[in-house]
């Protein structure tokens, strides 16, 4: 209504419909009904709920480290499973983004440069977070009682809080940039949405007790 009481309607309606126009493009170049689709969502939302409900379930219950005979069993154990977990996500997802349409505009080499830097800054998080971290306290060490004797604030921690999540994005990004594919794209927010969530849940747990003494006795066996 209002923008047929306006002069200038004809060119508005129309410079509204080029506006649309690619992103109309964009999602055509998307199968949301495909089967392997809703399988890459529903891992990349399974992932970080798995770890986090069983991580506060053996915070509060103990129930891995009794079934294991040690916590530090435990957390790696469930460390494993997260990375093969992780590994089935990335798969499902290239799955899809080698099966569904590329679009054109994306194939260029600007936009692909920029994923294989997006690639490399990913990775750089990633395995940095790691080697700052270690094993279990990447894996959710302190929901086992195994706590870092202090907070860790080095890099890549003096760039964001979570670079590991952020880091784990980026590559997903890239590889979208690169396969040039809107399906990755969108995955890609996805990812972005779960962790989101995963970090404001992870938020609210305060490990008791950041103290020397806990891990000890842990490791001792005395706790
Ligand atoms: C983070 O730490 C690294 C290594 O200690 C340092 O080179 C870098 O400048 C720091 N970055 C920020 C934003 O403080």
């Amino acid at each position: 209504m209002f923008l047929k009481a306006c002069n200038d309607c004809g060119i508005r309606v129309l410079s509204f419909q080029m506006d649309l126009i690619p992103i109309e493009e964009f999602i055509r170049h998307i199968n949301f009904r495909d089967s392997s689709f809703c399988i890459a969502v529903i891992a990349i939302i399974f992932n970080p709920l798995f770890w986090n409900v069983v991580a506060r379930w053996e915070h509060r219950t103990r129930g891995l480290s009794r079934c294991f005979g040690s916590p530090y069993l435990a957390c790696c154990s469930l460390g494993l499973v997260i990375i093969l977990l992780n590994v089935l996500r990335s798969h499902s997802m290239t799955v899809v983004m080698k099966t569904q349409a590329r679009w054109e505009p994306m194939e260029r080499t600007e936009v692909f440069y920029f994923g294989i830097s997006l690639m490399v800054l990913g990775t750089l998080l990633v395995v940095s977070s790691f080697l700052a971290l270690g094993f279990t306290g990447t894996f959710l060490g302190d929901y086992f009682g195994l706590l870092m004797d202090e907070k860790v604030t080095g890099f890549p921690f003096n760039l964001t809080e979570n670079p590991m999540y952020w880091g784990s994005t980026a590559n997903y990004l890239g590889l979208a940039l690169i396969g040039a594919s809107p399906v990755g794209l969108v995955l890609t927010a996805v990812v972005a949405l779960a962790y989101k969530v995963a970090i404001r849940f992870e938020g609210q747990f305060v490990p008791e007790l950041r103290s020397r003494e806990t891990k000890c006795c842990f490791f001792l066996g005395c706790g």
